[in-house]
This record gives structure tokens, C-alpha cells and sequence, in this order.
């Protein structure tokens, strides 16, 4: 099964997942790749690559909201929250992952690392929801294309995603605060396993975060 046949699965509730897009919450349009706001980033994995220095340093000037900064500067802000926004390949069934998607989840239990929530939009988040609307993913190469995958609504990705989600264990999506999503994103052309990406991901309420990772 390709990209396009699993996501037109999705599209008319065919396949293994029940996740029908029955809505599409207000969509959001992401930055264009290589924006103001996507900065300069390291195109190969640095040998002192340190995820949460760099995204501490980058978000407090500017890719997080300063309304985050408090909690990422906080005696246990890299646990709770700066680790928590940052990506893992998690280890699912290869049935669950289609040709063309890499699974990615954000903030690794292994590491100590909160697990990512999502949220639709409500009063308790301001109308705005809570999950991860693009992803972009290049091999850590110095010269590779850089994918963006969107993702305009949860829990239902909504027609208009480009990506799309799946749940760990199987279960609804929406149990434990979303924390069981897994966010399948586009794997970009010449992407092997084993090789290393940077991952750059925007989290609506969070911000921008930066990662390299191993798929
Ligand atoms: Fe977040």
C-alpha cells in the first residue's frame, strides 16, 4: 500500500484504522519551508549535538512562545517539557506504517521524557488545540529536499492533511490526553531505515523544535 492509497483509506474509513475525518478544525497555515521563522538550522547532525541546549537557546530567542519560556527554564523543564516536544521513532508493528510514512512520537519515556499530549480545540486551550500541524523531515546530508508534512486537525487529521495517525496499542486516540498518537509522517524520497534525519516540527502551542534522529 502507498502514501496515497493508505490516506484515501483514511479519506472513506477503509482499512485498519476508524479515525474517519469527520471534521476539519480551523486550518492552519503553516510557515513556508525556509521562512523567516525556520532560521538557519544544521543540515548534518553536529558530533556535540545537544537537542535540548540547542532548542532552549533557539526557543528563548524566539521559536517558543514566550509564554513556554518559564516552564522550559523551570528546575524540571527539561523532563517535563522541553524533552517532551522532542521526536522518537517508536517501535510499532511494521503493518501500522505504510510505505512512505515515518511513525514519530514526541518525548521518550526511555529518556525520562513526558509524553506529548494533543487536544482539539476548546475554551481550556483557547480555541487554538494542542498537537504538532507540520513536520518536516530531511536526511542529514548536505544536500537532501526537506519534506513537509501537514496535519490541520486532531484527533481526526482531516482530508486536507498530508499526513495522518495512528494509535499505539490501538485504542482511541483520544484516551490518556491523545498521549498514544503516533504521528505518521512523509518519509522523504531516498530515506532508508537507519538512516539519520533532522526532524523540525511545529507544536500550536508550543512552537518550533528541532531534532536529529535515527528512523
Ligand atoms: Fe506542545
Amino acid at each position: 500500500m502507498n502514501r496515497r492509497d493508505f490516506t484515501r483509506g483514511l479519506m472513506f474509513g477503509v482499512g485498519y484504522l476508524a479515525i474517519a475525518p469527520t471534521f476539519v478544525a480551523c486550518k492552519k497555515t503553516p510557515p513556508a519551508v525556509g521562512s523567516a521563522l525556520s532560521g538557519v538550522l544544521p543540515k548534518l547532525k553536529p558530533a556535540d549535538w545537544d537537542p535540548v541546549a540547542f532548542n532552549l537557546e533557539r526557543g528563548l530567542a524566539g521559536s517558543i512562545p514566550e509564554s513556554y519560556h518559564a516552564a522550559i527554564t523551570s528546575p524540571d523543564g527539561v523532563e517535563k517539557h522541553v524533552g517532551k516536544h522532542l521526536p522518537y521513532v517508536p517501535r510499532v508493528p511494521e503493518r501500522l506504517v505504510p510505505d512512505g510514512f515515518i511513525p514519530i512520537m514526541w518525548g521518550d519515556p526511555s529518556k525520562g521524557y513526558a509524553k506529548h499530549p494533543n487536544a482539539a480545540p476548546s475554551d481550556a486551550n483557547g480555541g487554538q488545540g494542542h498537537w504538532y500541524n507540520w513536520i518536516r523531515i530531511r536526511k542529514a546530508v548536505q544536500d537532501a529536499p526537506e519534506e513537509e508534512t501537514t496535519f490541520v486537525s486532531w484527533p481526526e487529521v482531516g482530508s486536507e492533511s498530508t499526513g495522518s495517525y495512528v494509535v499505539m496499542g490501538n485504542g482511541d486516540i483520544r484516551e490518556d490526553g491523545g498521549r498514544n498518537t503516533i504521528y505518521l509522517a512523509a518519509r522523504p524520497h531516498g530515506v532508508r531505515t537507519g538512516d539519520v534525519v533532522r526532524v523540525h516540527a511545529h507544536c500550536l502551542t508550543h512552537g518550533e523544535w528541532v531534532d536529529f534522529i535515527t528512523v
